[in-house]
């Protein structure tokens, strides 16, 4: 008996690590701050409105969390933002958390 509450508990107990995403624990908050600084703006000149239709277009081209931090980072060489790698994973905690929703 004592093995089989020990099974059960094993079974319904969550998962004691939530699975690890590329940015850790990276604020959002902050990550939404340095986007609408260095990012949106020239989003919004392709797809008017806040930009955002450039995270949730057809054929968008990321299908990954670490795709999303890449991007990040690259975007953040190409235009020059000057983020460090913290600065990076909060973009893309809060890009993910805001548009793109991927699990994994
Ligand atoms: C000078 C204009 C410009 C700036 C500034 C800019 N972007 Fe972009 N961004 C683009 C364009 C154009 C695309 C679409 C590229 C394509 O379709 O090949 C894009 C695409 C993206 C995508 C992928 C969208 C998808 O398809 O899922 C992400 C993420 C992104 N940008 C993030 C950023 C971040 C973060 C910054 C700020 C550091 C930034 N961008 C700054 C022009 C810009």
């Amino acid at each position: 008996m004592k093995t089989l509450y020990a099974l059960l508990a094993a079974t319904l107990a969550p998962p004691l690590v939530a699975a690890a995403e590329p940015w850790g624990d990276a604020d959002p908050k902050n990550g939404k701050e340095h986007h609408d600084k260095a990012c949106i703006a020239c989003h919004v000149r392709y797809y008017g409105g806040d930009g955002s239709k450039m995270y949730t277009r057809d054929g968008r081209l990321l299908s990954t969390q670490l795709d999303v931090l890449q991007r990040v980072a690259t975007c953040n060489s190409q235009v020059k933002a000057g983020w460090f790698p913290e600065e990076e994973a909060e973009v893309a905690a809060y890009l993910n958390q805001q548009y793109y929703r991927f699990k994994n």
